[in-house]
């Protein structure tokens, strides 16, 4: 694109590199998508045709070599995040990297250094902050709607793996088999501990929760055969704020219920919010509000300037989120708007999952910060 203020390069052109990387960057007049990488040769050529990128490559080192590319987007499975991380970082290269950054929240904490000691900016694959219901949940709460909030209830949760012939991404077991791993707490709790921490403005002191594996044999992608997996596919916490302010947070991958299945709910002082980001008869989301003196809950109009250019709530969730995620990052990156969503945040939710997981292990509560 003739003129595009900044350069971007796509590592990892899978199935969410095309339902919502690839739509975001594609719909910004400010960026050009100059190259796109995947390891696998047909899946790589398809994404450059289909979105007119002029280099497809199969070696990530090309993409980030290149001089001219301001932008690395990790969009790979969750193991090479990391790596490809620090390797466009030392490049001097602004990186959008897909949940989790790293498992271990120091990892995170390191790349969040790495890039502030470049002046590089971060952004993480948190979507669902980028929901113009949510958007709009956050500027009431912010303007003072639910008055001093006491209570964040949330949840993610969908049928994705209800089904134990659906291939699931490999998690590499315990020496212990029978330790469960950290599974839908990181790939569906993440986003709504991200809301949570946003909404309430307040930092966790302390989790307790429980891990659960609901299904315990499943076809796995990477070996074609039917496992066992001892993985969370299931899982809950609750939590102490700073402020006082307490939570619930849910997630699963194996419960009844259409994409992205989220519900975020706050409840304060002189109102209540609830965001519901579950797309069902062609509607993407709601958003309702209740106060003292009325206390039925009414649907509230979220404003058109909170969509992406030609959005309404009838557009499909992941390029209506995406689009608002990648607009963001590149107005943090062009005109200097403070960062949301960055390494710093995902450094505290990793934070907060690597607390609930020691928490299940234990089975007590844990304080946070943990110690580094
Ligand atoms: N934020 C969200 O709401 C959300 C939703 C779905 C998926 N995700 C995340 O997005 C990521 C990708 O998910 P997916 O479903 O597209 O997976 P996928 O397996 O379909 O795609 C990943 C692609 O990365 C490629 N790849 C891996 N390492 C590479 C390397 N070093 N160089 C080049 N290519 C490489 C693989 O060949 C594969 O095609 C995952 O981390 C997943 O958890 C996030």
């Amino acid at each position: 694109m003739a003129g595009a203020e900044l350069r971007v390069g796509v590592i990892g052109c899978g199935r969410w590199a095309g339902w919502a990387h690839l739509p975001g960057w594609t719909r910004d007049e400010r960026c050009s998508v100059v190259a796109v990488c995947d390891r696998d040769e047909g899946l790589v050529q398809a994404a450059a045709d289909k979105f007119g990128v002029p280099e497809a490559a199969t070696d990530h080192r090309r993409l980030i070599e290149r001089d001219d590319i301001d932008v690395i987007d990790v969009v790979t499975g969750d193991e090479e995040h990391f790596t490809l991380t620090m390797a466009a970082l030392e490049a001097g290269k602004h990186v959008l990297c897909e949940k989790p950054v790293a498992h271990d929240y120091r990892d995170t904490l390191r790349a969040r250094d790495l890039a502030a000691s470049k002046g590089l900016g971060t952004k993480v694959g948190f979507t669902f902050r980028y929901s113009p219901a949510i958007r709009y949940m956050k500027e009431l709460i912010n303007e003072g709607f639910v008055g001093e909030p006491y209570i964040y209830n949330a949840y993610e949760q969908n049928s994705q793996w209800i089904d134990p012939q659906t291939p699931l991404r490999q998690v590499p077991p315990a020496a212990d088999s029978d330790r469960i791993m950290v599974s839908s707490l990181e790939g569906y709790g993440a986003p709504v501990i991200d809301l949570g921490h946003w909404f309430m403005a307040s930092d966790l002191t302390s989790v307790v929760g429980v891990l659960r594996n609901f299904v315990p044999e499943r076809m796995i992608r990477e070996t074609g055969r039917m496992q066992r997996a001892n993985i969370d596919d299931g899982d809950i916490f609750i939590g102490e704020f700073a402020t006082g302010a307490i939570c619930s947070v849910q997630s699963s991958f194996v419960t009844v219920g259409n994409y992205p299945g989220i519900e975020a709910r706050v409840y304060g002082s002189k109102g209540a919010l609830i965001a519901r980001l579950v797309e069902e008869h062609g509607v993407a989301e709601t958003l309702r509000s209740a106060t003292p003196d009325a206390v039925e809950f009414e649907p509230v109009d979220v404003p058109q300037r909170l969509y992406p250019p030609g959005g309404s709530v009838h557009e499909p969730w992941p390029t209506l989120y995406y689009s608002n995620l990648t607009a963001n990052f590149v107005d943090e990156i062009l005109a200097g708007k403070e960062n949301e969503g960055g390494f710093a945040d995902a450094a505290w939710v990793q934070e907060v999952i690597n607390a609930v997981e020691r928490s299940h292990h234990e089975r007590g509560w844990v304080s946070l910060p943990l110690e580094a």
